[in-house]
């Protein structure tokens, strides 16, 4: 099929590159000339494992162009809404700028088709959006059907995710114009669909309610358990042998149960935090707190790791040198969105410690992130330890577990580790002179 894609971050670019992937000729759009430019030139801007041969790949195929002009889009048959909806400024809701930028440049290309399209949304929007943009086609693209079709992607398994989602979800309008669009996303989908993906064909607010809940509810998880570990602190219980028993119980599930620094990231915390807004406009105030105190309990986190490096290092940190393993939201990705190692290394630098940071992939991310923050981004952990007072294991990198605390030792000025992700040995860093602190174990 013809199909364009609108919005070409993250979700946009690997759907574009995907969608030719599996036999469909796609023109990706989007207002950044920029990121345009190096989309087309086969050279990804983000770090996300298997994007980049998927991207050359598919514009060798020539199924796959890229453009600034919505007008290259005009011929297509499908057309997906891929936008971003980041917090908004000075509010804890979802800025829809984006959206309505976007759906308003595809009004104007569509106008006067005489032919039946499809506009298909995957951007997470509050819900109650699907149903107004509907509204506005309708008012001058009749032909047009719109479906909403939430997109469930991790980074770090971006690639994968979009090929091979584990569900599909359509918010449908009534009637023979819903079934239309069905159709045309089952042509779209066929692979995945012929593999027995579970689908589910629903109503416009509930597709929207599908992704803002999944996400709500991997957060609460975490700050569950996360709740739970100040607890096994407080007793000397231990969270990890808790999180593997409370998982093999099928109902709950071991996934989501890694206690530590929390989440972070482009998705989870704005989604909660968007879904708490609207929970409350819709008069539904038990839920809204139910995610304030998730979104609490998170952020808490983050002082509860500067407060243990603190305790650990002495409580003036002004001047004491402090090495930050690990600084993306999460291994995997080079994003730095709401990242909560950032965060502590930010705190941290405010109260004066001189912060050293090593990251496998955000390290160049970061002077660009934070301007404004003294921090060195040194070459190896090795690089970033030398003369510590504490070092902070921040991100769960799978380098970081093979590190050699024999090895860092003799390069520490005090061999202190905090181990922000659970992720090390305590008993193989202890036996090695290390004074060792996780979260919610001894
Ligand atoms: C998330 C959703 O998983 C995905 O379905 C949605 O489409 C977008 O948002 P992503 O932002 O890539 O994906 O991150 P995810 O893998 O969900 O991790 C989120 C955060 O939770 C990370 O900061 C991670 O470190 C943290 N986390 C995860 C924990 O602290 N503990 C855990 O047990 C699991």
């Amino acid at each position: 099929m013809r199909v364009s894609v609108i919005g070409c971050g993250y979700l946009g670019a690997v759907h574009a590159a995907s969608l030719a992937q599996l036999g469909h000729t796609v023109t990706g759009v989007d207002v950044d000339s920029e990121k345009i430019a190096h989309l087309g030139a086969a050279d990804p801007p983000f770090y996300e494992p298997g994007f980049a041969d998927l991207l050359r790949s598919s514009l060798a195929s020539g199924r796959l162009r890229f453009s600034t002009d919505y007008a290259d889009a005009a011929s297509c048959d499908v057309h997906f809404i891929c936008v971003g909806t980041p917090q908004a400024d000075g509010s804890r809701a979802a800025d829809l700028a984006f959206i309505r930028a976007s759906v308003a440049a595809l009004i104007r290309v569509l106008e006067g088709q005489t032919r039946r399209t499809v506009v298909v949304g995957k951007s997470t929007v509050p819900v109650g959006t699907a149903r107004s943009i509907a509204a506005d086609l309708a008012l001058t693209s009749p032909n047009t059907v719109l479906v909403w079709n939430p997109e469930f992607l991790r980074e770090g398994l971006a690639v994968k995710d979009t090929l091979e989602p584990d569900r599909i979800v359509y918010g449908l309008e009534d009637g023979e114009r819903g079934q239309f669009g069905a159709r045309t996303l089952d042509q779209i989908y066929s692979q995945a669909l012929g593999r027995n993906t579970p689908k589910i064909e629903t109503d416009y607010e509930t597709a929207e309610l599908v992704k803002v809940s999944a996400n709500s509810f991997l957060a609460l998880k975490i700050s569950f358990i996360n709740a739970v570990s100040r607890v096994c602190d407080a007793t000397g219980a231990s969270v990890t042998d808790l999180s593997s028993a409370l998982g093999l119980d099928e109902r709950i599930g071991p996934k989501f149960l890694r206690a530590g620094l929390g989440f972070g990231g482009g998705c989870l915390p704005k989604d909660l935090r968007a879904f708490s807004v609207r929970a409350a406009q819709l008069g539904a105030a038990g839920l809204a707190e139910l995610l304030d105190q998730v979104d609490r309990i998170n952020l808490d986190q983050r002082d509860h790791i500067v407060e243990l490096t603190a305790a650990a290092a002495g409580p003036d940190l002004a001047g004491q040198r402090i090495a930050v393993l690990g600084v993306a939201f999460k291994p995997g990705t080079d994003d730095l969105r709401d990242s909560p190692a950032l965060a502590v290394a930010a705190k941290l630098a405010q109260r004066g410690a001189v912060i050293a940071v090593y990251d496998p992939a955000a390290g160049p991310n970061l002077p660009a992130a934070i301007p404004n923050l003294p921090l060195t981004v040194a070459a190896t952990p090795a690089d970033a330890v030398k003369g510590a007072t504490a070092v902070l294991v921040l991100t769960e990198w799978p380098e970081f577990s093979n590190l050699d605390p024999t090895e860092l030792g003799p390069l520490v000025a005090r061999p202190i580790v905090i181990d922000g992700r659970n992720t090390l040995d305590p008993a193989l860093w202890r036996q090695s002179g290390w004074e060792y602190h996780g979260v919610g174990v001894r």
